[in-house]
């Protein structure tokens, strides 16, 4: 069995909930104020130790109580932490989150995270096998500094451009299969993207920037509650998705990657990920927080037909 190893981001997730959320300018009463774990790398890091796979999370944390609170959180849920360094001068990266009615909007303000290094993605070994992640909540240069060596040990690279940033066709080389959303998706082929647009326009999207950057690569599109589509070759593949009752959506794009990049390394199919990591992301949608909503394997094969 492959190890996965994440390089990304770890925050403290401060969230609010409220009746709606305000407009600009407009204060509105909250109903709680939550801290969960969070971070789009350390999210997809747990999703893939609770499925029972070797995961390696590589960043940093801040000195502060916060940093300290997530490091025994990730310990605690299996994911080794030898190379998440704890970095003075700055704090522990942190996500304001508003959700009402299960929508979300997050400011996240990296703190330690934007302090992730080439030397830091340097530490561990990685072989063939492995599969790699990153996001970008850290440094671009260090994600393209993480590939490469993944690259040259064998490994499966996989990148989840969140939040949309422009990219450069030279990372973009890198990247063996690319998973984002519609926005995401929307933003890196400059094309206007709505939720309820059909599937043939995504698929569309998704093959220009295939055939454009990425030739030969595999893309995935999540589509919220509507599934995700993959584009392997120029072939269409959907997984649709479950009807369930969202709560709070925030990670749920991180399991998907997480849970998918377990299955992975686990030596499964991609269309046998594919579902894994779609059902995975429908229990965690189902719950509050971004980490600690992450299911375990036993409750994704408990739907897994
Ligand atoms: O993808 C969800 C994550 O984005 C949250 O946990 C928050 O920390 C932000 O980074
Ligand atoms: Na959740």
């Amino acid at each position: 069995m492959g190890r996965v190893f994440v390089a990304g981001s770890i925050n403290m997730d401060v969230v609010a909930t409220a009746e709606r959320h305000p407009r600009i300018g407009e204060t509105v009463a909250g109903d709680s104020v939550l801290y969960f774990p969070g971070g789009k790398g350390a999210n997809q890091a747990v999703a893939s130790a609770k499925q029972g796979v070797p995961t390696t999370l590589v960043g940093r944390l801040g000195t502060d109580a916060f940093g300290r609170e997530l490091r025994s959180f990730l310990a605690a849920q299996g994911v080794e932490l030898a190379f998440v360094k704890d970095t003075t001068g700055t704090h522990s990266g942190t996500a304001i989150i508003t959700i009402a009615n299960a929508d979300n909007t997050i400011v996240v303000v990296p703190g330690a995270n934007a302090r992730v290094d080439a030397d830091d993605v340097a530490a561990p070994t990685l072989a063939t096998g492995d599969v790699a992640v990153s996001q970008f909540e850290i440094p671009l240069p260090t994600i393209s500094a993480f590939f490469k060596r993944a690259r040259a040990a064998g490994a499966t690279t996989i990148l989840n451009p969140a939040p949309a940033k422009k990219v450069d066709a030279a990372l973009l080389d890198l990247v063996d299969i690319l998973i984002l959303n519609e926005t995401e998706l929307g933003f890196l082929t400059g094309t206007e993207l709505k939720d309820s647009d059909a599937p043939a326009r995504f698929a569309e999207a998704a093959g220009s920037l295939a055939q454009g950057k990425i030739e030969g690569k595999i893309v995935c599109v999540t589509l919220g509650k509507r599934g995700v589509l993959a584009l392997v070759d120029g072939e269409q593949m959907l997984v649709p998705g479950r009807a369930v009752k969202a709560v709070d959506t925030t990670g749920a794009g991180d399991c998907f990657v997480g849970a998918l990049a377990s299955q992975l390394a686990g030596g499964k199919t991609l269309r046998d990920a594919l579902v894994y990591a779609n059902i995975a992301a429908s229990i965690c949608v189902q719950r509050m927080g971004a980490a600690p909503s992450m299911p375990t394997a036993e409750e994704v094969k408990a739907i897994v037909t």
